[in-house]
């Protein structure tokens, strides 16, 4: 159980992604879709399985290829996901909900059910999809949208850029602290949801436009990848392999007050005492956050599943090893 990582892809050259091999299909009954729009269009143009349902090695192939995500930065986000939504015995990980295709799951508290289950990857405060307390936690939100669109028209002069993310990041996470009681803005998504915030100005916007300078990125192409999974005509990826950048990160988060914390259940935000865990680097508090919700979901494995958990858990430090201590619960 348990494979190794893929190399790093060699070419990481500015190229056309949405080619003649990568057309976009519409879905057939049973494919997943899910919360993350850059996996659901790579799955609809065949860079991934077309069934939402694949192995963490080819997530990380997948967006190297399609967006030139950095290695290391797939790896992470990758084997985060994996942990904690993927089945450790079949290496298969649904995009979306629960599919037949990732195999008899391991024994419960495991979940392996897929990114759309809520509270362990997937969390609050999405950009295009709802809070799980108050609706659809996983599906394109028409309502969200408009507000995005809106935000956009007055702060990003019609196009979704950093002041655009930093003001939708912002009233995202005020509507749910005064809607959604079980709000949760604790480490992982404190980090995440900025670093999704941030994500489309940096994969979504055609390479040859951001050389050329462009810094925004269309609301129909955006709408595109959101809404139907689906790259624009003669999509090409950016031409240098990155994460979500500091400095767009940096700015999204200093643009207002941000407390990582949760609502109380009785309308308080309280902040999360507990924020950095034993850590004392961000990177570090959100590994080791998955790392625990790995033990949650399997306390004591025997056999096949220890020694796939042990890979997994090795793979996902792989990303961090340069500045983080590795913890090891199964050894
Ligand atoms: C959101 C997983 C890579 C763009 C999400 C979410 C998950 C996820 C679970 C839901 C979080 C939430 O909003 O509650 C992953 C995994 C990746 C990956 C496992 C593997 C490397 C990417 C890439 C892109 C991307 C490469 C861009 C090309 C986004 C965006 C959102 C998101 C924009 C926020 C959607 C929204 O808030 O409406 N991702 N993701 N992701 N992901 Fe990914
Ligand atoms: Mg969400």
């Amino acid at each position: 159980g348990g494979q190794p990582i893929p190399k790093p892809i060699k070419d990481t050259s500015l190229k056309l992604v949405n080619d003649k091999k990568h057309p976009w299909k519409p879905l057939r009954a049973g494919d997943q879709r899910g919360p993350c729009p850059g996996l659901n269009a790579l799955a609809s143009h065949g860079w991934l399985p077309r069934s939402g349902v694949a192995t963490p090695g080819e997530i990380v192939t997948a967006v190297q290829n399609g967006y030139n995500m950095e290695w290391t930065r797939a790896v992470l986000v990758t084997y985060a996901a994996f942990l904690v939504n993927g089945n450790p015995l079949t290496n298969l990980l649904s995009i979306g909900g629960m599919s037949w295709l990732t195999g008899h799951a391991p024994p419960p508290p495991a979940l392996a059910s897929g990114l759309n289950t809520h509270g362990t990857f997937e969390g609050d405060a999405s950009l295009t999809r709802s809070d799980a307390f108050l609706g659809d936690n996983h599906s394109f939100n028409e309502t969200l949208f408009q507000q995005l669109i809106d935000i956009s028209n007055k702060v990003g002069g019609g196009k979704y850029n950093v002041s655009a993310a930093a003001e939708m990041r912002f009233q995202r996470v005020q509507d749910s602290i005064a809607r959604n009681p079980n709000f949760n803005f604790a480490n992982p998504r404190f980090n995440t949801a900025f670093i999704e915030a941030v994500f489309p100005i940096v994969f979504f916007i055609d390479g040859r436009l951001q050389e050329a300078g462009e810094t925004g990125l269309d609301l129909d192409v955006m709408r595109g990848f959101f809404q139907d999974h689906r790259m624009p005509k003669d999509f090409h990826r950016r031409g240098t392999p990155t994460g979500a950048s500091d400095s767009e990160l940096d700015f999204v988060m200093a643009a207002h007050d941000y407390v990582p914390g949760f609502n109380n259940g009785s309308g308080t935000f309280v902040a999360d005492p507990n924020f950095m865990g034993t850590q004392t680097e961000t990177v570090c508090a959100l590994y080791e956050k998955f790392v625990n919700s790995t033990v949650s979901l399997y306390p004591s494995p025997h056999g096949d599943l220890r020694k796939a958990l042990n890979k997994n858990l090795d793979n996902f430090y792989v990303a961090v090893e340069s500045r983080c201590d590795q913890i090891k619960p199964y050894h």
